[in-house]
């Protein structure tokens, strides 16, 4: 197994991949994209409120004929419409189609009004209540995470964050943080050194991975993501490089093994080998 679950501080577990349904859009295009990837063995779906399309994601997981305990659903907390968080989950509920989501997380520290406290509190009642069977955040910084600590009867289980390595230097405190507390960090827009900043200096160790170990650019982010004990949240719209982001779970070991490769700090001085 590739990707392997993680245990999460609830007594979950959770896949380590997870497939993103940000910027589908609406209609059939999603649902086909989120069918596409539980087809190649996606089990972790990761949508949100302000993505608008939680009913195609939910509408392709139905469809799927998996169990309800087989797919991992992700939603957040996006404070759409001005909408509290008792409200919002049950519109989430509904929009999915579902009686429970596995993770819900509060989108961005700024949406935890009034303050982080309170606004955990009311994430904890839906643990308390089965609608959700683990709660965490995404975009929290050291700071958000130390306040919410220090109110918390249930820790969060995760943070989702903007990861890769041209950010690497100033999430790494974030990460060593939630390491520390025993929370998961989940990784987003990972291959924005391909999609946004082609040419860019990490090009050179991504190339030169790319090629020694004869797999995909992006199959290389991926196993870095993995390398830095993080959770991989992605997206394709394309059957193959799918099936290539889930075969990069075995990519690990090599990174590894090819941890000495020595490079011009000069060409590419971001963190990149391990
Ligand atoms: N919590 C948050 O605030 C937050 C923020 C952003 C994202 N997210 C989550 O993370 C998910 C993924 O976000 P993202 O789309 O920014 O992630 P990403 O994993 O960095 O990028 C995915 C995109 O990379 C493209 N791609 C893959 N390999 C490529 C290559 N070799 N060359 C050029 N393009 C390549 C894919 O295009 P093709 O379709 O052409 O394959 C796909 O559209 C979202 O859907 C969402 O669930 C969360």
């Amino acid at each position: 197994m590739p990707w392997s679950p993680v245990k999460l501080n609830s007594g979950h577990e959770m896949p380590t991949i997870a497939f993103g349904t940000w910027k589908l859009g609406n209609g059939d295009g999603p649902i086909n994209q989120v069918d596409q990837a539980i087809s190649v063995g996606f089990s972790h779906i990761d949508t949100a409120q302000a993505y608008r399309n939680e009913p195609e994601a939910g509408k392709a997981i139905r469809d799927s004929g998996l169990k309800r305990s087989e797919i991992f659903i992700t939603t957040k907390y996006s404070g759409l419409n001005g909408l509290d968080i008792k409200t919002s989950i049950k519109n989430s509920l509904e929009n999915l189609g579902v009686s429970y989501v596995d993770l819900y997380l509060i989108h961005h520290p700024r949406l935890a009004v009034p303050d982080i406290p309170t606004a955990w509190k009311e994430m904890e009642k839906l643990v308390e209540q089965g609608v959700v069977k683990s709660v965490g955040v995404s975009n929290f910084g050291v700071n958000d995470l130390a306040v919410l600590l220090a109110s918390s009867k249930i820790p969060p289980a995760v943070n989702q964050i903007l990861l890769h390595p041209y950010v690497y230097a100033t999430q790494a405190p974030i990460i060593d943080y939630a390491k520390k507390h025993n929370i998961i960090t989940e990784a987003y827009s990972a291959l924005i050194p391909l999609t946004q900043r082609p040419g860019g200096p990490v090009d050179v160790p991504v190339k030169e991975l790319s090629k020694k170990l004869n797999v995909a650019p992006e199959q290389v982010l991926l196993a870095w993501v993995k390398a830095k004990g993080a959770v991989a949240v992605s997206t394709s719209s394309k059957k193959d490089r799918l099936e290539r982001y889930l075969d990069a779970g075995d990519i690990r070991a090599f990174l590894f093994a090819y941890s000495k490769i020595t490079y011009d700090k000069s060409i590419c001085p971001y963190d990149f080998y391990m």
